[in-house]
């Protein structure tokens, strides 16, 4: 029996496709219209949202006023902070606003969360995000992205210092990131693969380019700052020299964490951002950065780890705690961990 679209043959896959937006897939992913699938659906719509502003506004950042550049004031991680930046982390606020859904707020560029009381007795989420990844790649016009984990929301927070939030990256509920490259890319999972979906201008919306996103279980890519090779432990200085050493590796750095890592997730290999002698802990931030990829990279089938310890399983300590990170294909991560070990083990020895 031919269906109706191809009876007037109207290519129905292209169709579908194009009819599948995220909200609809969120949906469809959690096989149901519950309450929850209806608030995961409506915050990821928010988040989507976020996206296309910040896309709008970076694709004319060097046309526009007061876009580019630094503020002149530092964050709470003591990085000094650009407009976009701001920008970027107010956007999240404002979308969230009013929108029952979210109770708090919690990013890289607010020392404490922010919270929104009219949501709480409703909104059963916290959202944590780094709203601009990469914003030294802004005033170069390379790309950047968005970091986003969605976790339920922990009892009342009665001390205001976020305590309840200290809770293993297994609790996130859905993460992803947004790219803003030659097109703007959402990446995310519920827990159920990973997904991706392209802004399609002439629509404004976001529509789904490919699901289930598998990385490879090895690949070419190491992704490292090689300017700190001074500063890392002997172990991963070992782990350099043997790539280097070895047919098959190509380097890729662009100073955005989120491009770097989808580059990964599609092609196969390792991102390191190991500690250095100046951050022992490294410099990406464990609940905003790393557990939220490392959610993602998982669904894929890829692995995180801080070197020692699967990156899910880390209890943070405070919110804008900082961890090593080793992210990528299985094999490769493994690898790397092998020579971490190894001299562990002989410093154990000797
Ligand atoms: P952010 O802009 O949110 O501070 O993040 C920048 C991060 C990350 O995206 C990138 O991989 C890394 O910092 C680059 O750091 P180095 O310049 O030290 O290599
Ligand atoms: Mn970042
Ligand atoms: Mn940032």
């Amino acid at each position: 029996m031919t269906s109706t679209l191809q009876s007037f043959n109207i290519p129905e896959q292209a169709l579908d496709r194009d009819c599948m937006t995220l909200s609809r897939h969120v949906l469809q992913q959690l096989e149901s219209f519950t309450p929850e699938a209806q608030d995961l659906s409506a915050i990821m719509s928010r988040i989507a949202l976020a996206g296309k502003l910040i896309s709008r506004r970076l694709s004319r950042a060097g046309l526009m006023a007061d876009v580019l550049g630094f503020t002149g004031e530092t964050n709470v991680q003591g990085e000094s902070v650009k407009k976009m930046d701001i920008y970027a982390n107010e956007v999240f606020i404002s979308v969230f606003k009013q929108s029952g859904l979210v109770c708090r707020l919690a990013s890289e560029e607010m020392d404490e969360p922010y919270y929104i009381p009219e949501n709480c007795p409703i909104g059963r989420y916290t959202l944590l995000y780094d709203p601009i990844d990469g914003s030294s790649n802004v005033d170069i016009n390379i790309n950047v992205g968005s970091i986003f984990a969605i976790r339920q929301q922990q009892g009342e927070d009665l001390n205001g210092q976020a305590n309840d939030l200290l809770q293993n990256g297994r609790q996130q509920l859905a993460a992803g990131y947004i790219l803003y490259g030659p097109s703007t890319m959402l990446v995310y999972s519920l827990g159920r693969g990973v997904h991706s979906f392209i802004l399609d201008p002439s629509l404004g919306e976001f529509i789904l380019a490919q699901e289930n996103i598998k990385i490879p279980e090895h690949g070419p890519i190491y992704s490292t700052n090689e300017g700190n090779f001074w500063q890392w432990d002997e172990s991963i200085r070992d782990y350099t020299r043997y790539v280097h050493r070895h047919e098959g590796y190509t380097s890729r750095y662009s100073g955005a964490l989120v491009g770097d890592i989808h580059r990964i997730l599609m092609q196969g290999g390792v991102f390191l951002y190991p500690g250095t002698v100046k951050n022992p802990q490294g410099k990406l931030r464990l609940l905003y950065e790393t557990a939220p990829l490392a959610f993602l990279i998982e669904q894929a089938g890829g692995r995180a780890s801080n070197g020692e310890q699967n990156l899910l399983d880390i209890m943070p300590q405070k919110l804008h705690q900082r961890t090593p990170l080793v992210i990528g294909s299985k094999e490769d991560v493994n690898l790397v961990e092998s020579f971490i070990s190894e001299h562990k083990r002989r410093q154990t020895e000797s």
